[in-house]
């Protein structure tokens, strides 16, 4: 996929913004938002992502990937996958915090908000919004846990190339969610955050010991509890404790 790159030093959030692009004209895919600042950066349900201005990638980009909605996890899949070869590429090792956060040992690199317009059984339109934390040292204390590129390596990045790496492996991993055989499913559970290893989790109505086993190719995260039982949950059912 071919992309091009539209920067904007202000705007509210770049996934509102290319949404609101699409409604009034025909953009093509590939069309990406940066953003130097967002006033109103959106995460995942109600949260808020913060970026001081001109440190880090915040970042929109459209996808007219026209597969099924059952497949939809696929593209969670390729971007959260981009996001980890990227900063493989920086010497920086990242883990998949199920469904789609970036995490590097216990702390946040990155997060991902995907937006999707379906016709009939089809995606026709995704909005990927990325943040990824480059240059920024300084966090705000009610960010949890929060790290950067520069905090990780002690220097600075150009965005500029951070951001081509990153497109390059999007444009590249974005070709195999089409594809029959989609390795990037195994890719993804090969990448998962504490996988296998015993930690805590909160539910709707109870906080549990259990080991993740699996991401199964619907996006259910499938965790062995203390008494043996494997049970599938979907994205906002049961959430990893970080101690
Ligand atoms: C999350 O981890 O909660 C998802 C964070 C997604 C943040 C990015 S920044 C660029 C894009 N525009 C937004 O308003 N949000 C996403």
């Amino acid at each position: 996929m071919n992309y091009q790159v539209i920067n904007l030093e202000s705007l509210d959030s770049t996934n509102s913004y290319l949404q609101k692009l699409c409604r009034e004209d025909t953009i093509e895919e590939g069309t990406v938002i940066l953003a130097g600042y967002q006033s109103n950066g959106k995460g995942q349900g109600t949260n808020t992502w913060h970026s001081s201005q001109g440190m880090n990638i915040t970042m929109s980009v459209l996808f007219r990937p026209m597969v099924k909605v059952l497949g939809h996890f696929s593209l969670s899949e390729f971007i959260s996958l981009s996001i980890i070869d990227c900063l493989k590429h920086f010497g920086i090792n990242g883990a998949i915090k199920w469904p789609n956060d970036i995490y590097v040992e216990n702390k946040k690199i990155a997060g991902i908000l995907v937006e999707n317009s379906i016709i009939g059984d089809k995606i026709v339109q995704t909005v990927a919004g990325i943040g990824l934390n480059v240059n920024e040292r300084d966090f705000p204390e009610y960010i949890p846990n929060p790290v950067s590129m520069a905090m990780i390596l002690q220097r600075n990045f150009e965005i500029y190339k951070v951001l081509d790496v990153l497109m390059d492996n999007l444009s590249c991993k974005y070709e195999f969610i089409k594809q029959p055989g989609n390795i990037l499913h195994g890719q993804y559970n090969e990448k998962l955050f504490r996988r296998e290893i015993q930690c805590s989790f909160q539910s709707e109505n109870e906080k549990f010991l259990g080991t993740i086993l699996k991401v199964k190719k619907s996006g259910e995260l499938v965790i062995r509890k203390q008494n043996g039982e494997a049970c599938s949950y979907m994205h906002g059912e049961a959430k990893m404790v970080i101690d």
